[in-house]
């Protein structure tokens, strides 16, 4: 930070403080800076590296004087922020003190399956689970947050969502923001009852659309603003919205410039006025506050959009009009942050290359969502895809409300959409979820070529999620073994090689069979048998040293490599 004469004032403030605790200092609510109109500074959420997370149920002043309950992870709401560099190995330990089941997922993240939070894997309460995986995604802009069965949406709204960051070098080797010109915007909309306190009881209309509010938070913050300095800023914005869809603005109608998408930067810098943000998207983006005087107010806005998909009960409708955050203009400062021309290099997968093509009809019929006419069901595997094999996958919405498709384990493509002859702003770079507008359909290329395992495919509107709308997928790399809802005459074994446990997948049959776990030499080491009509068997691979052994299921084998 340059020494102006703000910041000499400040001084005595933020020498002996960290940089997280001194951007409360300088632009939060101490100070002579005051905020210059009415509001809440932004919280921002405490940060950290992985190491325990403890889930439990807590209270925050989201409005001055009065307690709210929400669900917190280490105490903390918003929920804490996890950042690490690239090539790291992240480590959580994960105790779940809600009176339920809960879960948590790593969103966007390439991951082994049995690390990815699927609700199979739920914790009990007064439970632990420890989690961990190489971080082999690239610079970005990630998020974690509950994945359980049926309750994903409630845990998600009341708290148990946080941002994770990663860093790698070719990022910060570009001169772009840093520090507290770096900050994490994680937005969402509630509904608030009398007495201030969160209230969910999504109704028909809202099961149908999904669950809307009136109030914006942003990091946990009501009516929120941030004191910036006349200079550049780096806004790393996650709609964690359990089903709205944003249309961010600046109320100035500046131009603002976004640098990256859900799973990282884009190749070149792109300057809007406008640009969507469906729930579970993500926008990296800059804001160039230089030209403005000292005093002035500029808010970040979602603006209104056509949207004829049915009403919510709440009063304030999808494509309306809102406020997100109100930035005050301070001065002076200045960063010696630019904007690159370039910014990354992504190789575009080609449409000629994909081996075959996928497609998800999403349709809706009363208040079960489904694709291809399926609903969620845990044990059902829905769809074997090939390891390292590129797919077109076209999500056909029947529908006229938003789906926001999610594709867990891997960072997919854009290809294109039929409502628009070019590519939205939200649609470029590596994706993790893509927004499907009503009627609308949009053809993404795929590839599963780090992990195999057991994933899922689902919407982000997080009621039509825990109301049927998510796939299993299978992701495998013993190609034609299983067959989709056909006979299937072998098994399936996933993740293989694995560590901890791994799931032996087989046909529906209506007789009892014996799996029979072997050494590579042949000595039995444990049986079990498999009842009928039972679709998958977790085995616990914890008591086993690492090799190879032999499973069999009815004279068919196949070798299981264990790791430790
Ligand atoms: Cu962010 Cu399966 O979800
Ligand atoms: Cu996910
Ligand atoms: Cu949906």
């Amino acid at each position: 930070m340059k020494l102006t004469r703000r910041n000499f004032l400040l001084g005595t403030a933020i020498a002996t403080t960290s940089v997280a605790t001194s951007r409360q200092n300088v632009f939060g609510r101490s100070g002579i800076f005051r905020s210059l109109a009415s509001g809440n500074p932004l919280k921002i959420p405490p940060v950290i590296t992985g190491g325990n997370l403890t889930i439990a149920a807590g209270k925050s002043e989201i409005f001055s004087g009065v307690q709210t309950d929400v669900y917190t992870i280490n105490g903390s709401y918003p929920a804490p922020m996890i950042r690490i560099k690239k090539g790291e190995q992240f480590s959580a330990h994960i105790t779940n003190n809600l009176s339920g089941d809960c879960v948590l997922h790593w969103h966007g993240f390439h991951l082994p399956a049995e690390m990815d939070g699927h609700p199979k894997f739920a914790i009990a309460s007064g439970q632990s689970a420890d989690i961990t995986f190489p971080i082999i995604n690239r610079a970005g802009t990630y998020f974690y947050h509950a994945h359980t069965d049926m309750r994903t949406a409630e845990q998600v709204y009341r708290g148990i969502a946080g941002m994770f960051i990663v860093d790698d070098d070719e990022d910060t080797a570009l001169p772009l923001p840093k520090g507290f010109y770096d900050v994490p915007l994680m937005i969402s909309d509630k509904h608030f009852d009398d007495s201030k306190q969160l209230s969910y009881q999504p109704n028909a209309l809202d099961l149908r659309g999904g669950f809307l509010g009136e109030t914006i938070l942003v990091n946990g913050t009501v009516d929120p603003y941030h004191s910036v300095a006349p200079t550049l800023y780096r806004f790393r914005v996650l709609n964690n919205s359990n089903a709205r869809t944003y249309k961010l603005a600046l109320s100035n109608d500046a131009l603002f410039t976004v640098i990256g998408t859900d799973g990282g930067l884009i190749e070149k810098p792109v300057s809007v006025k406008s640009c969507f943000l469906a729930p579970a998207e993500r926008l990296d983006i800059l804001v160039d506050f230089s030209s403005y005087q000292p005093g002035t107010e500029i808010t970040l806005k979602s603006i209104s959009f056509s949207y004829d998909g049915p009403p919510s009960s709440s009063s304030v409708n999808e494509g309306a009009v809102l406020n997100i955050l109100r930035f005050d203009v301070l001065g002076p400062g200045t960063t010696a942050a630019q904007l690159p021309a370039v910014l990354s290099t992504i190789v575009a997968y080609k449409e000629a290359d994909a081996v075959r093509t996928r497609q998800f009809t999403l349709f809706h019929s009363g208040s079960m969502h489904m694709i291809n006419g399926l609903s969620f069901s845990m044990d059902r595997i829905d769809y074997t895809i090939p390891f390292g094999e590129l797919e077109i996958w076209e999500f056909i919405n029947n529908t006229t409300e938003i789906h926001p498709m999610h594709i867990h384990g891997l960072q997919f493509q854009v290809l294109d959409r039929s409502s628009s002859s070019v590519l939205l702003t939200n649609d470029l770079g590596w994706k993790d979820t893509v927004m499907v507008a009503g009627l609308d359909t949009v053809r993404v290329l795929v590839k599963f070529d780090t992990y195999d395992g057991l994933f899922l495919l689902h919407c982000h509107n997080l009621e039509h999620e825990d109301h049927g709308m998510m796939l299993n997928i299978l992701v495998t790399k013993a190609n034609g073994v299983l067959q989709e809802k056909g006979s299937v005459t072998q098994f399936q074994i996933s993740p293989n090689p694995a560590r901890e446990i791994t799931t032996v997948y087989v046909s529906e049959l209506p007789t009892p069979r014996e799996l029979i776990v072997t050494t590579i030499s042949g000595v039995p080491i444990f049986q079990q048998t498999i009842e009928a009509g039972v679709r998958s068997l977790a085995l616990g691979l914890k008591d086993l040293s690492s090799g190879e052994y032999i499973v069999s299921i009815d004279g068919l084998t196949t070798v299981l490599n264990v790791i430790h």
